[in-house]
């Protein structure tokens, strides 16, 4: 059955995506029959890759060889590349001069790096609000304290700022936009709060840095962390940026070659700076794809790509108030990225995420994002449904969501949904294994329109 349309909301103009991006016109199977475009509207859990990243990917590939280690022409031209990267990274958050870039697997990695280099017997403050990745490796510790979030970002900041106020933190670790409601903390109050405090702040940068300029020396942040794979760059890099004096006093993240001045019978002399904490051979390619990203969203003009979300998110938040049911979950943020939740009354958000995949080859996330203490204390227990959007987001994307769910509670899906091996899907699903897809079906459902 063809999609409804949806009339567009309120004389908004249609939004072409911002930027090109890899996999933008990738059809898969409905199980209704036939197939399309495949809508990713989970950009917050994991964006495409821009056009411009898997270009340059593509053109330094011929040239890698050992970072680091080899005397050959491409080692040098490998080794260049890689730490060009951190010159390129650095500056697109605001890094200050002798600030280190070192190169992690992702958000998760570089906050758990940061959470081994706080002194003996520091401790660090978090509000409940956290995805796991900037609670778990703080958690971990005794000398960790989580206070409850406030009913807005501003109320979250003030629990912090209060927290803070009453002395003995080392570090304040608080997120830059939340990955469930998308809020935007206010970050240079609170590092002015946490620097009066005597205490320092880590910015997890997860759902700031694709959205948002950052600017680390500006707004006198500490550090902040990031993944590639939510920046356009999924080659497996992400970062930490931020002050060395931690880090080179910590113990190296990883023990193992590459981190090393010496190694003798005696023992062992690690390196200081980046270094000192990326043993192993370096990931030149997903540093590569991260540097360029951050080139490429530099260069976009000041504003566009705020704009850009900001008429996005109106456009959904619009869409979804007008149906009936639907409960989006801090809609009147003051100020938020393109992250919207919502539930459906009366349906288990798995089933309706489900739906989306197999009627419209919509992709959004459902459950309690990583996020589980904060969705609990959002009412969320059971789960919840989170469109995102990012650059490679057009209105249409939007309108089909709006159109599906429209559908969804007034005609009823054409499909019967029960649980199966644990997940929601269609009963009878005849759309091809997904364990098959990409070496049996590749070809068939991926070419371009
Ligand atoms: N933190 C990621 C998300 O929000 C995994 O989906």
């Amino acid at each position: 059955m063809p999609t409804p349309t949806l009339p567009a909301p309120r004389c908004a103009p249609a939004l072409a995506p911002l930027l090109p991006v890899v996999g933008a016109a990738t059809r898969v199977p409905l199980a209704t029959g036939g197939e399309a475009v495949y809508a990713n509207l989970d950009n917050a859990a994991s964006a495409p890759a821009l056009a411009a990243v898997a270009e340059h990917v593509a053109r330094v590939l011929p040239h890698y060889a050992s970072v680091h280690r080899g005397a050959g022409y491409l080692s040098r031209v490998s080794t260049e590349l890689f730490e060009s990267a951190r010159g390129a990274v650095g500056r697109f958050v605001g890094a200050r001069q002798d600030d280190a870039v070192v190169f992690t697997r992702s958000t998760t990695d570089a906050l758990d790096l940061l959470s081994r280099a706080v002194p003996a017997g520091g401790r660090v403050l978090v509000a409940d609000v956290e995805h796991h990745a900037n609670l778990l490796p703080w958690q971990r510790s005794a000398r960790t304290t989580v206070v409850p979030g406030g009913p807005d970002a501003a109320g979250t900041a003030a629990a912090l700022e209060a927290e803070l106020a009453g002395g003995g933190y080392a570090l304040l670790a608080v997120t830059g936009a939340s990955n469930v409601t998308g809020e935007v903390l206010p970050l240079r109050r609170l590092a002015r709060a946490a620097h009066a405090a005597g205490a320092r702040i880590a910015v997890d940068g997860a759902q700031l840095v694709p959205h948002r300029r950052v600017d680390l020396a500006g707004d006198d942040l500490d550090w902040i962390a990031f993944s590639g794979h939510k920046l356009y760059a999924p080659f497996g890099a992400g970062a930490l940026v931020g002050r060395r004096d931690w880090l080179d006093a910590a113990e190296p993240y990883l023990a193992g070659g590459g981190a090393t001045l010496e190694v003798g019978t005696g023992g062992v002399r690690w390196a200081s700076g980046p270094e000192r904490h990326e043993a192993g051979s370096p990931n030149v390619l997903g540093a590569a794809a991260l540097a360029r990203a951050c080139t490429a969203l530099a260069a976009l003009p000041p504003g566009a790509l705020e704009e850009h979300e900001a008429a996005l998110r109106e456009r959904l938040l619009d869409g979804l108030a007008a149906l009936e049911g639907v409960r989006v979950v801090r809609p009147d943020a003051e100020d938020a990225v393109g992250v919207v939740t919502f539930t459906v009354e009366g349906h288990p958000s798995s089933q309706v995420a489900a739906y989306l995949s197999a009627e419209h080859g919509i992709g959004v996330r459902d459950g309690r994002f990583c996020a589980h203490r904060f969705a609990d204390s959002l009412g969320l227990s059971s789960g919840a449904l989170r469109a995102s959007t990012g650059v490679g987001t057009g209105s249409a994307d939007v309108d089909r969501l709006l159109a599906a769910l429209r559908r969804f509670l007034t005609a009823g899906p054409e499909l019967r949904y029960a649980v199966v091996d644990g997940s929601w899907g269609p009963v009878g699903d005849p759309r091809p294994d997904p364990a098959g897809f990409l070496g049996a079906d590749l070809d068939r459902v991926a070419r371009p329109r």
